[in-house]
């Protein structure tokens, strides 16, 4: 699995995650939170439903006892024959009637017969059916008071349906009962708004009759004296709550059921709805956002490294170039394997080098061994017709012999130094310590090599000049070297310096020249086994010079100017001791700097 897909993966599920954790917490505790607040915005309408019937009842009690107590009552009943009706409707009148929400009065005698009736229904008089009247002389139990306190109210099932009714005792002073007054009220079968505002509850009064349809029925069922509110969701939009009133007798008479919209929950919904649809589109746009900028930040990046890093071979090693510019981790991580790169060029080279110096070697001493023999027995040869000829009478024939003989040592001597450089590269190199002047040793070498007299050579050693402790034989092969270098640079002619001086544990020995100089891009090469920009050269000098300073724990420099001169400084231990580069810090001088400064001086 690749990392874009696995972040994709770790950024689906974490946010799967999140919106399931969030999808239930909406759910449960703020949606659960209206619904707990409609339930009891519905508990407490349904309770006011109870109420207000119950309120119903007690004003049509409180109805009856005033009306039962007027003295035109008592008179009345007392003396129907004698007394006319219109005593009794000049205090039970219309407008008490209708602020009561009266519509039947009857006033019963001692007997529980029928004396007086009325009705009234919408602001008009309705004649009291006979049905009525029967009904409360079959139950004498609701209109025969035997103490003057007792009272009877509460909701009645009558042949015109569902009343609330009041039947209390007409007395005198003398607490003496006459008869008894009967106040009905009919319970409205339709739906009675407990507000007209179409949005919000609506509160149904429904008479509980024989036939109660199933779904009453069980919501009867649900309602208990402990639980004396039942609240029911049909669907998404409605809630109702139910409550039951009893009748007189205890048998339950009437449903209050109270109906309001779910505006709450509805709310509740959409808000969560909202929220949830807002994460959602917020996720998906910040978790574009991150895999976009992660992709271009860091994927993108980290493909085109690991390409190019799968693209390197040793044959491209050296065109190779990983390094993304910036200093963040990605880039930081190029430059690490840039700097890798950097180590492997550099050890690819160094084998490039061994491999060379291996075949170098090979040859050198197949080369330098058949040669090395029959070169002396020339020199050997050479010196013997010397001899030989030095017996000679011709001084002409001597002088030419003499000359040609000098030349066949001359070049003998070259191939010997050629086959010498060979092996002093190759084999490893044992120093045969000894007292070593090298002014002396400086002086015979400038003896040796043949200086054109176009050449003006000086040499400056300090007076106390110390004698080092070196390999005699390889010193005076590396200033040889260095002189005979100079002597070619300077084809039409110049001046040779070779200067010395002491500098504290070390000795300081430059070779000057006022000759061709070295080119810049040369100047990197000149220390390179084979590097020549002579035709008869073999780019073998300077490699040796090197490696025998560096064996003596010494260190060679070289400065040039193009067409000014070259020189060349070595510094060497007095004594030898294992680590000359210890010596710089020292004496605090550094010698690299010092060749430097010392040059422009000599030229
Ligand atoms: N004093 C100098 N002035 C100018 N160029 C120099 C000087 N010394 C060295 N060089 C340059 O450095 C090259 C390498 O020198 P090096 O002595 O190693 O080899 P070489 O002189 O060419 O051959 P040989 O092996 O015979 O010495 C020379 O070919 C020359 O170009
Ligand atoms: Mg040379």
């Amino acid at each position: 699995m690749n990392l874009r897909l696995k972040l994709f993966t770790l950024f689906s599920v974490t946010y799967l995650l999140i919106f399931i954790v969030i999808q239930f917490a909406s759910n449960s505790v703020l949606l659960g939170g209206m619904e707990e607040l409609e339930n009891r915005e519905i508990t407490g309408e349904t309770a006011n439903g109870v109420a207000s019937v119950k309120q119903r009842i007690s004003d049509i009690e409180y109805a009856t006892r005033r009306f039962a107590s007027y003295d035109n009552i008592y008179r009345f009943t007392k003396a129907p024959d004698l007394v006319s009706e219109e005593y009794v409707w000049r205090v039970v009148n219309d407008a008490a009637l209708s602020e009561s929400n009266i519509n039947y009065v009857i006033i019963f005698d001692l007997e529980g017969e029928s004396i007086l009736e009325k009705g009234y229904y919408k602001n008009s008089k309705i004649a009291v059916s006979e049905e009525l009247v029967n009904f409360f002389e079959m139950n004498s139990i609701l209109v025969v008071h035997q103490k003057v306190d007792s009272k009877l109210s509460g909701l009645l099932k009558t042949p015109l349906g569902l009343c609330a009714i009041s039947s209390q005792p007409i007395s005198s002073e003398e607490d003496k009962i006459v008869g008894s007054m009967v106040l009905c009220s009919l319970i409205e079968t339709e739906t009675e708004k407990a507000t007209s505002d179409p949005t919000l509850m609506q509160v149904n009064l429904v008479p509980l009759t024989e036939n109660i349809p199933a779904h009453t029925a069980s919501i009867l069922h649900e309602i208990t004296n402990d639980d004396p509110i039942y609240v029911e969701k049909p669907n998404e939009d409605t809630i109702k709550g139910y409550s039951v009133v009893n009748d007189l007798y205890g048998n339950p008479a009437i449903l209050v059921a109270v109906e309001a919209p779910r505006l709450i929950y509805g709310m509740g919904e959409k808000m969560v709805n909202y929220f949830v649809l807002s994460f959602v589109l917020i996720g998906i746009s910040i978790g574009m956002l991150a895999i976009l900028a992660l992709n271009r930040l860091v994927i993108m990046p980290l493909s085109k490294l690991s390409g190019e890093v799968a693209e390197i071979n040793p044959q491209t090693i050296n065109e190779t170039s990983v390094a993304i510019p910036g200093d963040d981790e990605i880039a930081r991580l190029s430059q690490d394997i840039e700097g890798m790169l950097k180590t492997l060029r550099e050890y690819q080279n160094r084998m490039k080098e061994t491999e060379r110096m291996v075949s170098i070697g090979a040859t050198a001493t197949m080369v330098g061994h058949d040669l090395r023999n029959p070169l002396q027995v020339v020199v050997m040869l050479t010196d013997l017709i010397k001899k030989k000829i030095n017996r000679l009478s011709d001084d002409e024939q001597h002088q030419e012999i003499e000359r040609l003989t000098n030349r066949i040592k001359e070049q003998a001597t070259y191939m010997n130094k050629i086959v010498s450089d060979l092996q002093g590269l190759t084999k490893g190199l044992s120093l045969e310590i000894e007292d070593v002047y090298l002014v002396e040793m400086v002086e015979g070498i400038l003896e040796s090599v043949q200086i054109p007299e176009n050449i003006f050579s000086q040499v400056y050693f300090e007076e106390d000049f110390p004698e080092i402790f070196a390999d005699k034989a390889k010193i005076q092969r590396v200033l040889t070297n260095l002189i005979i270098n100079a002597i070619q640079s300077m084809q039409t002619g110049g001046e040779l310096v070779v200067r010395g001086h002491k500098d504290g544990k070390k000795v300081c020995i430059s070779v000057i020249d006022t000759g061709c100089g070295i080119t810049k891009p040369n100047l990197d090469k000149i220390f390179d086994p084979l590097f020549t920009t002579k035709a008869k050269g073999t780019g073998l000098g300077l490699t040796v010079c090197k490696r025998i300073v560096e064996a003596h724990s010494g260190e060679i420099f070289v400065k040039s100017h193009q067409g000014v001169g070259t020189m060349f400084t070595i510094f060497l231990p007095i004594k030898q001791e294992p680590k000359s580069v210890e010596d710089k810090t020292e004496t605090g001088i550094d010698y690299a700097s010092y060749h430097e400064h010392i040059l422009p001086s000599c030229l």
